[in-house]
């Protein structure tokens, strides 16, 4: 926040609190200040900290000169670059403006030295301090920097965040009073502004009081160290709703939620008008033994396929078919039970379809736009049955028979025929199919085949609509 500008005489900056008594019961609706703010200094800071341990994905950032005597760390934090900047970005500053100074190291008698604890965290907050202590020759300057941070909005909190607007008035009553009180010529038209820019250190002492702090020369003569005030009034009208959320994150810290893992890229995006696209699509899944050995080859190779699923497979395996949703496949339906469809009744029908359909919704989150018929077997009741459900049908262009040779060699000859546009019926029930997996897609591979699910080679399949592939 500030560089150092005055010499000082004193041995070192001391921390102070000025801390108030309990305010008297006012009539007023607002918070109330201390009326008689008094003197305590404390050894070191009066902000309340917390473990570290409850931050998952928590490392830190080094500076180390011995020659310079430069020795700064600042935390940072898994997954929140913007935050991670701002840690660096207030280290450096500071080493900067040690360099700067030309008393640096052993022979100038300067250091530096930044430090920092935790002040809180919660499952989506975390606030950090930020202490830096430098001396350029004789003198140190103590700066303080409270970092808080919203990680599921990703944004920084300020003292402005923290303080309602009647809650800034008491925070300001607060500051003067205890600046005039207390510090021979404060700057108190500054601490307003420093106030009213959301810019000073920001926390909580152990009983919950917020408390607002200025770095060493900023409101005061060097002389009173870097200033911090408690503010004591009710927090229930002191504080918002995130402030009041900082507090307890303080006084009662919790693990803060560790970020979910990136999504996993995105294939970059596919014209198959331009390129020579194919959908590789299992059925009958998924399969205990063999549906995860595929999907690790399939997320290996980068390649996104079509599963059209059994709705009883899928109650027996739920978590494999929301791992087929998570890595970036299309689920597709393919009937409850695998009858053959032209042979039920209507209501047979609905309920094989229906009942499909809501087990792939309850395990993935996501409704099923795709279906495919148990052997292909359709006419206009099961047609209709379908259209009406919001289902488009996918068939195929190219039949492997897996399910008939069971070998992989004749599997990989037969994927292998696609063209450009082609719908490829393999089953991912079969052990010998996941082993020609990796056959078929280098001989696609080789062609110059990029791989689709049947959603991207169709392009918005339409309810009602028949899709054997696209030639
Ligand atoms: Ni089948």
């Amino acid at each position: 926040m500030k560089s150092l500008r005055v010499p000082l005489l004193a041995a070192g900056a001391v921390l102070l609190l000025l801390a108030g008594c309990a305010p008297e019961p006012q009539e007023s609706a607002g918070p109330t200040p201390s009326a008689e703010p008094t003197l305590d200094p404390l050894p070191l800071s009066a902000f309340q900290t917390v473990p570290s341990a409850d931050i998952h994905g928590l490392t830190t950032r080094s500076v180390d000169d011995e020659t310079a005597r430069i020795h700064a760390v600042v935390p940072q934090v898994d997954g929140h670059p913007e935050l991670n900047a701002t840690l660096a970005g207030f280290s450096d500053a500071q080493v900067a403006d040690y360099r700067a100074s030309g008393r640096v190291g052993g022979d100038g008698h300067g250091f530096i030295s930044i430090s920092w604890s935790t002040l809180g965290s919660s499952a989506s907050l975390v606030g950090f301090l930020l202490s830096s202590e430098m001396s350029p020759g004789a003198s140190t300057a103590d700066t303080e920097k409270t970092v808080w941070y919203d990680t599921k909005q990703k944004r920084q909190l300020t003292l402005r965040d923290f303080v309602t607007p009647a809650g800034m008035e008491a925070v300001i009553r607060s500051v003067t009073q205890a600046l005039r009180a207390h510090v021979l010529s404060p700057d108190v038209d500054g601490a307003e502004q420093i106030l009213a820019g959301g810019e000073p250190a920001v926390g909580f002492d152990a009983r919950g009081r917020l408390l607002v702090g200025f770095d060493s020369y900023q409101v005061a003569a060097g002389s009173y160290g870097a200033p911090l005030i408690a503010v004591d009034a009710d927090p229930a009208s002191l504080l918002t709703p995130i402030g009041q959320a900082a507090r307890t994150a303080t006084l009662d810290p919790k693990e803060l939620e560790v970020p979910p893992p990136p999504p996993p890229a995105p294939n970059p995006p596919v014209d198959c008008h331009v390129q020579k696209c194919v959908a590789l699509t299992f059925d009958d899944g998924p399969g205990k033994g063999t549906t995860p050995r595929l999907l690790d080859i399939l997320k290996r190779e980068k390649v996104h396929a079509t599963f059209f699923v059994l709705g009883a497979q899928v109650q027996a395996h739920p978590q494999l078919v929301a791992r087929e949703v998570k890595e970036g496949h299309e689920v597709g339906s393919h009937s409850w039970s695998h009858p053959q469809l032209t042979s039920l009744t209507p209501t047979a029908v609905r309920e094989e379809v229906e009942k499909a359909g809501a087990a792939i919704l309850n395990a993935t989150g996501v409704k099923p736009v795709l279906f495919r018929p148990p052997y292909g077997a359709r006419n206009a009741m099961v047609d209709g049955i379908l259209k009406d459900a919001g289902y488009a049908e996918a068939l195929w262009s190219v039949d492997t028979l897996d399910w008939k040779t069971r070998d992989a060699a004749k599997t990989v000859e037969a994927a292998a025929k696609a063209k450009p546009g082609a719908i490829v019926l393999m089953h991912d029930i079969h052990a010998t199919t996941v082993d020609a997996v990796p056959g078929v897609i280098a001989a696609l591979r080789a062609k110059g085949y990029v791989f689709v699910t049947v959603s991207e080679l169709v392009g918005d399949p339409k309810p009602g609509a028949r899709y054997f592939g696209t030639y």
